[in-house]
């Protein structure tokens, strides 16, 4: 909780929004819209690049005074400053969250516990511009002197997912020399997928692990060194396709890295917010580092931004703000991204993760239980593609679905009139869900169509969309390295922002340990002599383990 203030839900500036709620209930933005002609340009705000357009929202200034309110009693200004200061708030691991350390490119000193980690991580930028230099260069070539074709990057949740994100968000800046592939899962069909299609001569493996312990990571790399030696590798050539990311280079060593191999991440870096260290060789090899510099840098414009813009024009805060409108006083229970843009369309899962391993949370940093609903449902999918799918449920569904729209005014590829196109299907899609249509206007339609009354009548009501929809416009000119980073870095921020309002720490995640020190046993009951097990279980699990057993049994 915020120093020296009540509980969340007893604040003044809570209880004025619940009536303000209450006030708003059976406004139509419709109207909101016909009663004031600049609505559309006093919701608009640009920062780091990027343009919101925030218009289509159930509020009113007061709605926003009221909620910047909140935002301040929370003390999002001074909670910003810790974070971007060092201060220890990760509170259940005492330790910093500084991935914006890595993108920070003033010069400036950032303390983490008395050191100042500015020079190391500069000179983990300077590594991997020389080594991307090495590879593209062909200094740097597989055991046999060819130069590589393939890089393929083993790593799973944010060793995975943002390095994906951002190595298709940026194709069209790849320079050709290298193809990337992505292995996550435990199941083996993905990496058999990807050795299938690649040349053991030619292809680099990246170990990417902050912690080096994550089963999936390890058994992939296992497998990946196992079909090297089997291909005519050895043990002594490894060094020359093995590279390694990690905090935890002890580990990485017994596992059998060289040391020069092995990339450092440090523990104030979260796994999700880690694309932007060495994480993202993946993406500098395929783009070459200047352009990953660029990503920084356009990840610290929205830093910048962040930092020092006022919470009423700054776009991860309005943002979060709106977000938690929704969630905490309207009953929304999901939240929908939906990028136009074929580049952007692992936007949703990487923001799944962000958001959803961040503020999925009901104890507050004291380790009080929430009284109120933290996190929302992170989901979507690309436009247009979603219009013939989910929209449906958006527009005539019983829930409210507040969505992003994210578009970029320009296109890397001119096909025919398809750019403006999708522009005119994500435009029509956010005043749809804004203005909907009444029942007058679904009876109009059809009485065109010469329709008889009694046919009107009872086609009209399911043909009637209530509107009322909120939706955020995001805008950016092309996806770019900068906007990109932008982009990202907004959503951290605002993901951040509603996690200083629900006082949960957004940076640790021990939800997720439970099922992996359970699956180690169930592991051992599956392959090992007997089901049976000394520890807890249950019917169903036991059920299942008996079931598996008797498929395999010799
Ligand atoms: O299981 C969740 C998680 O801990 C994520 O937070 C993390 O990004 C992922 O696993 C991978 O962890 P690591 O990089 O340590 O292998």
């Amino acid at each position: 909780m915020y120093q020296g203030s009540a509980p969340l839900t007893s604040r003044p500036e809570w209880k004025a929004l619940t009536k303000h709620q209450a006030e708003l209930e059976n406004t139509h933005m419709r109207d909101m819209f016909r009663d004031d002609p600049d609505r559309a340009s006093r919701f608009f705000i640009r920062g780091g690049g990027l343009s919101l357009d925030y218009s289509r929202n159930r509020m009113t200034d007061d709605t926003m005074t009221k909620l910047m309110a909140l935002a301040r009693s929370c003390g999002v200004p001074e909670r910003t400053e810790a974070m971007f200061r060092g201060d220890h708030i990760n509170v259940t691991e005492k330790r910093p969250a500084l991935h914006v350390a890595l993108r920070d490119n003033s010069g400036e000193p950032i303390y983490v516990d008395g050191t100042n980690i500015t020079p190391e991580v500069e000179t983990t930028l300077n590594r991997m511009e020389q080594f991307v230099d090495d590879v593209l260069s062909k200094r740097w070539q597989g055991h046999t002197g060819k130069p590589f074709t393939d890089v393929v990057s083993i790593g799973i949740g944010g060793s995975f997912l943002g390095p994906k994100l951002v190595s298709e968000a940026l194709r069209p800046y790849g320079h050709g020399q290298l193809q990337c592939h992505y292995v996550a899962n435990i199941d083996g069909t993905q990496i058999a997928e990807v050795l299938r299609r690649v040349n053991p001569e030619t292809t680099l493996f990246l170990i990417q692990s902050k912690s080096f312990r994550t089963q999936e990571t390890l058994e992939n790399s296992k497998v990946a060194r196992a079909w090297f030696l089997d291909n005519g590798g050895s043990e002594n050539q490894i060094a020359k396709h093995f590279v390694a990311v990690t905090a935890n280079t002890p580990e990485a060593i017994s596992f059998g890295m060289s040391e020069d191999n092995i990339f450092p991440m440090w523990d104030w870096v979260g796994g999700r917010y880690s694309l932007w260290s060495a994480i993202g060789l993946p993406v500098a090899l395929t783009i070459g580092m200047k352009n990953f510099r660029a990503l920084l840098s356009g990840a610290n414009a929205m830093d910048q931004h962040f930092r020092t813009t006022p919470l009423e024009q700054n776009l991860p805060v309005v943002m979060a703000m709106l977000g938690l409108w929704y969630n905490n006083f309207w009953g929304a229970e999901t939240y929908t991204i939906l990028p136009y843009d074929h580049y952007l369309r692992s936007l949703p899962a990487h923001l799944q993760q962000l958001d959803m391993e961040s503020n999925g949370k009901s104890v507050t940093q004291n380790g009080e239980p929430l009284n109120y609903q933290s996190g929302p449902v992170i989901w979507g999918g690309v436009g247009a593609n979603g219009q013939h799918a989910f929209h449906q449920l958006l527009h005539q569904g019983t829930r409210l679905i507040p969505a992003d729209f994210i578009i970029p005014l320009e296109t890397h590829n001119r096909v025919a009139s398809h750019h403006v196109t999708l522009f005119a299907n994500c435009l029509s899609q956010s005043r749809a869900l804004m203005s909907g249509k009444n029942l007058d206007e679904a009876k109009a339609e059809l009485q065109a169509e010469d329709m008889s009354a009694d046919e009107i009548d009872k086609l009209a009501p399911h043909k009637v969309i209530p509107g009322n929809k909120p939706s955020n416009t995001l805008l950016m000119d092309k996806s770019t390295p900068q906007t990109v980073g932008a982009l990202i870095a907004l959503y951290e921020h605002r993901t951040f922002v509603q996690g200083i309002i629900w006082d949960v720490d957004s940076f640790d995640q021990w939800g997720v340990e439970l099922g992996k020190q359970m699956g180690k046993g169930i592991l051992d009951r599956l392959t090992g002599d007997t089901a049976e097990s000394s520890a807890p279980s249950d019917s169903s699990t036991d059920n299942l383990i008996r079931m598996f057993r008797s498929h395999h049994s010799p």
